[in-house]
């Protein structure tokens, strides 16, 4: 989704801009722009579809400046066009606006206070420079105060970043319920949509609250809520190092972060078990007890992380668990229990689906948790509690190693909950141990990579379509499994229930359909297993992945066993790899997939 990057007092402003805007890529865009200004009087503007190499390729090197805004975009407003391209300009030339999220009022203010004025873009961001201007020459207002009255009357979700011709010392900037991020280097200043962008730059970082505005110059940074009244934030350190955010020796990162899920694993066992301090607070664990229903409520792929999560909360704390959607959650608010305690799972903690119910239901004072990988987050900020994934910055666009950390750290939760209740189910479970076993088990999966490629090359790379199907905990991990292959492979896929293909989608079973059946639970792996017949006298080619003291020696794959409520966590991984291989064999860009962005930030 949009990215945003600014620097304010560096002649190497191009250059950061360019990196910047390069690290945010994983966001997904479909076209990018910078406005430099040296500040004697020379300024540029250069937007450009597709790629940044083509921006890149634009510049010369007389475009330098002193100070400038860069950004990403991903559709929302009009097509991918080099007009509707950031930053936007006013009429006049004097402001120039680089914005990330959704003006749900802009044809009104357009319509109110803009009749006269000439558009070159379809976007909701033009609508605000203009009135920025409007306000600026009307009103005999500075970029400041003109920024302060526009946001003021705008409805929806913005960070901002704002150039004034007649200010070029300084960057304007504003949010709400967009990210945006101020960050203090050696003698300049940088504001990103994501730290990532600027690592190299700084390790200090500020965090700006919704409705809150700035001004930034090479030293100094000056914060005010919507009134004007001042604001004092203390920067804190990022201890993600610049070199995590690398692809090191792989030609992409979805590969690196799949292979990273063993250590992934480790490391969750290691912080939040031998760290000094424990992860999980007394005052967490009695809030959860109190609780006498769980909402975990996510979007995409942490949506099927929580829907693992559910049955491990479930058999190991005693507490009845829903899984909701967050889109649909926030707008159909379901008859809530007498003392609900909400979950929120988020790899980003940006996703704007999610953070809409977060808003709902604190204002209604229940009590919240975020569960993510970006510890300073929005939704890790705005709910009671969080607790991080210390999964290292996925950035794929496709998740993997959040998958599997999300379900390991709700594990934790699930087994520290139960303990506290003193339930024999969760005094038995030895998650340490549990995940010791995961992590060594997906070691030999990702060992086994030939075979996958070959596998996924024989059943998917040349299908149009494919199944997933399972029961229970194989169910959920169908769901992902076809997500992941949606995602990078662009073949259709469905994840089913077992027994529920054949009252309908059976219908859809061809010669040499692949239909591929997750056989994790003892409990109905003989059901699944007649469910597998069912398609394979109907013509499927059906891959068979199942645990291995529920295995048949014609099984394509044989996990290792470890708890059945954790076998989603292995059972993930060569479904990751399927999708990840058919994707290179059909020459797809497998870290950024069409039309999908990291990080949506617009509901
Ligand atoms: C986007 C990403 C998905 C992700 C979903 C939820 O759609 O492309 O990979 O699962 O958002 O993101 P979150 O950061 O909240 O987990």
């Amino acid at each position: 989704m949009c990215g945003i990057v600014g620097v304010v007092g560096n002649s190497q402003t191009t250059d950061i801009l360019i990196s910047g805007l390069k690290k945010l890529e994983y966001r997904g865009y479909d076209s990018a722009g910078v406005y430099l200004n040296d500040q004697q009087g020379h300024d540029v503007l250069i937007k450009r579809v597709g790629k940044i190499i083509n921006l890149q390729k634009a510049l010369t090197p007389q475009d330098q400046g002193q100070a400038g805004i860069g950004h990403t975009r991903w559709a929302t407003h009009g097509e991918p066009t080099q007009d509707n391209a950031h930053p936007h300009f006013s009429q006049d030339q004097r402001f120039y606006l680089v914005h990330n999220g959704v003006i749900t009022n802009f044809a009104e203010l357009k319509q109110k206070y803009l009749t006269g004025v000439e558009f070159r873009s379809d976007t909701d961001t033009e609508v605000a420079v203009q009135l920025i201007d409007y306000f600026a020459l009307t009103e005999h207002l500075n970029a400041q105060q003109a920024l302060q009255k526009t946001v003021q009357l705008l409805e929806g979700s913005y960070a901002f970043a704002l150039m004034d011709r007649q200010e070029p010392d300084k960057i304007f900037i504003a949010k709400n319920k967009s990210p945006l991020l101020i960050g203090l280097a050696d003698g300049y200043n940088v504001v990103c949509s994501d730290a990532i962008a600027m690592l190299d730059q700084t390790h200090t970082f500020m965090e700006i609250h919704d409705g809150e505005l700035g001004v930034i110059t090479n030293n100094s940074v000056e914060l005010t809520d919507h009134n004007g009244q001042p604001v004092s934030r203390q920067p804190y350190q990022v201890q993600m190092d610049a070199n995590d955010v690398s692809k090191g020796t792989y030609d992409n990162y979805m590969l690196k972060e799949i292979d990273e899920q063993p250590v992934v694993l480790r490391r969750i066992a290691s912080q939040y078990f031998q760290s000094a301090q424990s992860q999980l607070s007394e005052s967490l664990l009695t809030a959860l007890q109190n609780a006498d229903r769980l909402y975990i409520v996510a979007a995409g792929t942490s949506y099927h992380a929580g829907l693992v999560g559910r049955q491990l909360i479930e058999d190991l704390a005693d507490v009845p668990v829903e899984v909701h959607i967050a889109s649909e959650f926030g707008y159909h608010l379901p008859k809530l229990s007498a003392r609900p305690f909400f979950i929120f799972l988020s790899q980003s903690g940006e996703t704007a689906d999610s953070r809409q119910v977060l808003d709902k239901v604190r204002k209604l004072n229940y009590p919240t948790l975020t569960i993510t990988n970006v510890p300073n987050s929005t939704l890790a900020r705005e709910a009671t509690y969080s607790l991080p994934l210390c999964a290292g910055p996925e950035i794929a666009v496709a998740s993997t190693k959040a998958y599997v950390a999300q379900i390991a750290v709700q594990a934790i939760l699930a087994q520290a909950l139960g303990r506290q209740k003193q339930l024999p189910a969760a005094q038995d479970f030895d998650i340490v141990q549990q995940l010791s076993l995961a992590a060594n088990a997906i070691q030999t999966i990702v060992d086994q990579k030939d075979y996958l490629q070959q596998l996924a090359s024989e059943y998917f790379a040349h299908q149009h379509a494919a199944f997933f199907i399972g029961r229970g905990n194989g169910y959920a991990t169908a769901l992902e499994a076809a997500l992941k292959l949606k995602e990078v492979s662009y073949i259709h896929a469905e994840g089913f229930a077992a027994g529920e293909l054949k009252h309908g989608t059976i219908a859809l079973i061809e010669d040499n359909t692949p239909v591929v059946a997750f056989i994790l639970e003892s409990q109905t792996a003989a059901h699944t297993r007649s469910n597998v017949k069912e398609v394979l006298s109907r013509g499927a080619h059906p891959l068979i992945i199942s645990k291995n003291s529920l295995a048949d020696s014609h099984d394509q794959l044989v996990l290792a066993d470890i708890d059945e409520r954790l076998m989603p966590i292995l059972a993930v991984v060569p479904a990751q790899l399927f999708a990840y291989y058919a994707a290179v064999e059909r020459g797809n860009d497998v870290d950024q997939p069409r039309n999908l962005a990291k990080s949506v930030t617009v509901e």
